[in-house]
């Protein structure tokens, strides 16, 4: 997720609780001050917003420190078991871990400790609402395996004793760590391990939350109700199964984490089911205020103005504008190029800061 401030920024403006960092490698980001800052940027001028730092990490010592540093930054902590990539897995990062459930285990605990030490609150629930503002959590994400007593054996160890949890919640991406991204997650691996570990722990769910009306299962959590930032909400009852609605439904689900479909809308939590050009202008603002690499800008801009994941594939640019896009090498440009194709359609140009 290459979810830097500005970014999160926007898609905390259209109702999305929480945000990931991009997985940080903790062992560089220990040692290095360019890591920590180009990987973890945050506002310096106004309240942060939810956000979990992302570690890659196989030692204990390596995240907990990598946790100290980050804490006071961030509202939690985050070990990815998830990354598919060759070389994460080389190094015994990322979806490796999914083999080595003990060592997850020893590196979450270890973090919750060392936080601890440093007088964070990781008392979970207990101190969700600390009122000095110290809590912090302690969380894991993971792929599934395609046995899946693997999965709930693995699982079970990270959780410990379950009065006395290691980790605040879980979060499962239900693809095995070969399963391609285009395959569809496994949902009766979702509704195994909710049904299981659901009561226990709160359980989100990553992977294939492409708009909330076409998710491929029903859960409590779209009838209307505030979130823990908003109040107000647009989305409607998405029904338990009936006879036409085979979808399963999962009532221990406790959250959707959605990373392309999201990259291609960020109001998507707020129920859009695709990108609004307001998103953009708000985007194009909230870079003003937390720079990003231009390269970075326009790759989010080229996600979001292309045809998305949602059933309307209608997109705000056409393939040939979004290759010119790319082209561009200064922001007046950019922001020039959005404006010419708004009067094009008759849109208002891009509000600028002062109106927002
Ligand atoms: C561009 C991109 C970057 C990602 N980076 C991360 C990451 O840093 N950490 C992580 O746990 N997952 C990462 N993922 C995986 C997603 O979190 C997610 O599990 C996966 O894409 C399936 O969800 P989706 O269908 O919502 O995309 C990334 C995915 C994409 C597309």
């Amino acid at each position: 997720m290459l979810w830097q401030l500005a970014f999160r920024q926007t898609v905390h403006h259209y109702s999305t609780d929480v945000c990931w960092t991009p997985m940080v490698l903790a062992k560089e980001f220990n040692r290095n001050q360019f890591a920590r800052d180009s990987d973890l940027t945050i506002s310096t001028t106004g309240p942060e917003l939810p956000t979990i730092a992302q570690f890659g990490s196989n030692s204990p010592l390596e995240l907990s420190r990598a946790s100290s540093l980050a804490a006071p930054f961030v509202n939690g902590i985050d070990l990815n078991c998830g990354c598919p990539q060759s070389w994460a897995c080389a190094e015994t990062l990322g979806a490796a871990l999914m083999e080595k459930r003990e060592l997850v285990r020893d590196m979450v605990v270890a973090t919750r400790q060392r936080l601890r030490e440093d007088g964070w609150a990781v008392g979970k629930e207990e101190d969700m609402h600390n009122p000095d503002g110290k809590g912090r959590s302690v969380s894991v994400k993971i792929r599934v395996h395609h046995d899946l007593r693997k999965t709930v054996d693995f699982i079970t160890t990270v959780l410990g004793d379950e009065q006395n949890r290691n980790i605040d919640w879980l979060t499962i991406h239900p693809r095995t760590r070969y399963t391609q991204s285009s395959v569809p997650i496994n949902l009766e691996a979702l509704e195994l391990l909710t049904n299981m570990f659901g009561d226990k722990l709160p359980v989100l769910v990553s992977g294939d939350v492409f708009t909330l009306s076409t998710l491929p299962y029903t859960s409590h959590l779209l009838a209307t109700q505030p979130t823990f930032t908003s109040s107000d909400s647009k989305l409607e009852t998405n029904k338990a199964p009936t006879s036409e609605n085979q979808r399963p439904y999962l009532p221990k689900l406790a959250g959707l984490m959605s990373a392309r479909a999201l990259l291609a809308n960020p109001a998507l939590f707020a129920g859009y089911e695709r990108c609004p050009w307001e998103a953009v202008d708000i985007f194009m603002n909230n870079v003003a205020r937390a720079p990003l690499p231009l390269k970075l800008g326009i790759h989010h801009l080229t996600e979001m103005c292309g045809a998305g994941f949602g059933p309307d594939r209608s997109a705000l640019l056409s393939k040939g504008e979004r290759i010119r896009l790319t082209e561009f090498d200064n922001w007046i440009d950019v922001i020039d190029f959005i404006d010419g194709i708004k009067k094009i359609r008759g849109l208002e140009p891009m509000v600028r800061l002062a109106s927002l």
